[in-house]
């Protein structure tokens, strides 16, 4: 195994050890939840946080717990080398990579379950998935302790939910949202998007473009149900095998969007082939 071009810890006493030095020296740490398979969006997410962060520490960890059985969990992309090669050339100083044992070890028994902003889009569809999230970030959170975690807007309910944890469980850190990265045709960056074809590759940027035009529609007067409805039939028209959502929220609750409330938020979540896009955008 080739040595990693950055300090690796895998356990939870390493880890601590490391990050207790650091506190000692009165630094200010900043934690990057990641799955691996890292891209320029993830990468994005280290240089914002070295802003105003002396350390930050990445972990890598491909969570069990947020994957249903039908789901990628055996096939997600792992490409742990190449990850740590892109972090030190990002200036991170740690990556925090337990295996499935360190974080769940024989006996654990213990589970979040996130209400309000967990409610419906995704939980429709992936019911099990903010419950393994939540979890596992907490986890992260008191494992690492920092003074900051960063959250990529693509997973914009995600985020949502991480906020609300942290501000219900009174966890002592500050959550900081992060633009989506998008390639130069406008889909949105992801670890995923490495399992489209080339022809599903061609057609995924579709994603962006119908959510760009309902927020386009919704803000000139046109409801947002036939504005949803027409992005539906475009993606089904344009490849798309199934529309999980396209939908309209206000971006700070998730809950139903109202024009003379706040600010409001597009979803979408669509199948193209076997790859299941997701993205956002404000209105
Ligand atoms: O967004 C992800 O990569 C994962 O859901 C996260 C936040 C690292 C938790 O496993």
């Amino acid at each position: 195994m080739p040595t990693p071009s950055i300090p690796v810890s895998a356990t939870v006493a390493d880890l601590r050890a490391r990050v207790g030095t650091w506190r000692r020296e009165g630094r200010r740490i900043a934690l990057i939840p990641t799955m691996g398979a890292l891209h320029e969006g993830h990468i994005s997410l280290v240089r914002l946080a070295r802003e105003t962060c002396d350390r930050v520490v990445t972990s890598i960890f491909v969570n069990p717990t947020q994957f249903a059985p039908t789901e990628d969990f055996s096939t997600y992309p792992r490409t742990f080398d190449d990850d740590c090669d892109q972090l030190a050339r990002a200036d991170c100083n740690l990556v925090w990579a337990p295996g499935v044992r360190e974080m769940y070890p024989e006996g654990f028994a213990t589970r979040i379950v996130p209400e309000g902003a967990a409610e419906g889009l995704e939980t429709d569809f992936r019911p099990h998935f903010f419950g393994g999230v939540a979890t596992v970030c907490a986890k992260l959170f008191l494992q690492v302790a920092p003074d900051i975690a960063v959250f990529g807007e693509k997973d914009f309910q995600q985020l949502a939910v991480i906020r609300q944890i942290v501000r219900d469980l009174d966890l002592p850190l500050a959550i900081v949202g992060a633009p989506t990265m998008r390639e130069a045709d406008g889909l949105a960056m992801s670890s995923r998007n490495r399992y489209l074809t080339a022809d599903e590759r061609r057609i995924a940027p579709l994603v962006h473009r119908v959510i760009a035009e309902v927020a386009e529609r919704v803000k000139s007067g046109i409801s947002v149900d036939a504005a949803c409805a027409d992005a539906a039939a475009t993606l089904t028209a344009g490849g798309f095998r199934s529309i999980d959502y396209v939908a309209v929220r206000d971006a700070a609750t998730l809950k139903p969007y109202d024009p003379a409330g706040g600010a409001g938020r597009v979803l979408v979540a669509a199948w193209l082939g076997k790859t299941r896009l997701i993205d956002n955008i404000a209105i």
